[in-house]
């Protein structure tokens, strides 16, 4: 059943899986009003989207460090689907960088939701790395779904000898469990989503200024075709196309029925970067002298339930094939090179 939704803020709006989400909102006719912390490329995003002019604006806010300019952001949207929390690697201080504002934008996101009597559902993204016990050891065949949590503790994830990976996850775990805390303490007068993908690849939707300032997901992928050797080597074998992810991000907001729930979306086949060597040398043969083709094996050791959330938000995802294809296309075409 569908809710009436029509204005929906976006945060994370001018970053890779946000654009898309906003891509897919203005596609189903809805108005969108995208959170940035730059303007400009907020503007820009408009600029390249002339026929949405009227349904799409942007309203700035300030790093998640300090949060601000939010209260502002919810005024008299339907629906927020929070997407903004640092994704990065290259980290000097993992508590500061990435653990810190992740929890600051949710508490600061839903605090600011709470006092828009206008605001019915707010959809978080969360990620497969809050979910992930990267230190299981089986059953053979055992299938994570939404109800599993990462087991690290604040203090390990914060820990400066911790990897940015450790951290990463510790953050998206610390912040989604900030949101539900908040919900059973505070009774809110809208509901939650949480979605908790794995690896998202695919075709840009956002401004960058270069190939060199890719998202992190899609940068490893741009190494390949740029000729890295050896290839590296994926964290888990589960992934979504960023399309399709956006559009259980959409569903998820104008669902009455997700209302509570948590969701895994990802795509029913596995991956590896020997897999996108290998598309993206099929596809396109000029990169056959710099693109590295190896044997990688994929764990299939155990599994992830995307199916439920594709079944209840009606989507089919696409296969890693096309998404390798239509990436690496847009990626050669910027370069000048098809
Ligand atoms: N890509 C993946 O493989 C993947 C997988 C699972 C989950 N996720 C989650 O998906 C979300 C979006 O990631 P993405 O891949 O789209 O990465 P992205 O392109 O780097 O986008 C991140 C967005 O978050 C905002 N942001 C980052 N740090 C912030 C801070 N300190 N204060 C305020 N805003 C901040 C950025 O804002 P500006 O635009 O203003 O710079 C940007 O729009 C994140 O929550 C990430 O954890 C990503």
């Amino acid at each position: 059943m569908a809710s009436k939704i029509d204005f929906v803020l976006v945060t994370g709006a001018t970053g890779f899986i946000g654009a898309h989400v906003i891509d897919t909102l203005l596609a189903r006719g809805r108005r969108v009003r995208g959170a940035t912390r730059s303007l400009a490329k907020g503007e820009e995003m408009i600029r390249s989207r002339p026929q949405y002019s009227q349904k799409l604006e942007f309203v700035q806010i300030q790093d998640f460090e300090n949060p601000g300019g939010l209260t502002e952001a919810v005024n008299g949207v339907d629906a927020v689907i929070h997407v903004a929390s640092p994704f990065k690697l290259n980290t000097s201080d993992n508590e500061k960088e990435l653990i810190i504002p992740a929890i600051n934008g949710v508490r600061a996101m839903l605090e600011a939701a709470s006092n828009a009597p206008s605001v019915q559902r707010v959809v978080i993204t969360s990620s497969f790395a809050a979910v992930i016990d990267t230190n299981r050891k089986g059953p053979q065949g055992f299938t994570y779904t939404a109800a599993d949590w990462n087991p690290l503790t604040y203090e390990e994830a914060a820990d400066p000898k911790s990897t940015p990976v450790v951290a990463y996850r510790g953050s998206k775990k610390y912040a989604e469990l900030a949101a539900w805390g908040f919900v059973k303490e505070k009774k809110p007068h809208f509901d939650i989503v949480t979605l908790c993908p794995p690896m998202v690849f695919g075709p840009i939707a956002h401004p960058i200024d270069s190939l060199d300032h890719l998202n992190e997901s899609n940068a490893a992928l741009w190494d390949i075709a740029k000729g890295v050797d050896p290839l590296p080597v994926g964290r888990v074998p589960f992934w979504i196309d960023a399309r399709d992810l956006a559009i259980a991000h959409v569903e998820a907001a104008l669902r009455k029925e997700a209302g509570g729930k948590r969701y895994t979306p990802a795509a029913p086949e596995r991956w590896s970067y020997a897999l996108a060597a290998k598309y993206m040398v099929s596809h396109f043969p000029e990169l056959c002298d710099e693109v590295k083709l190896e044997e990688q094996v994929i764990d299939d050791s155990f599994s992830l339930d995307g199916e439920t959330a594709a079944r209840e938000f009606g989507y089919r995802c696409r296969r890693f094939e096309e998404t390798i294809r239509d990436f690496t296309a847009q990626c050669l075409a910027r370069k000048g090179r098809t």
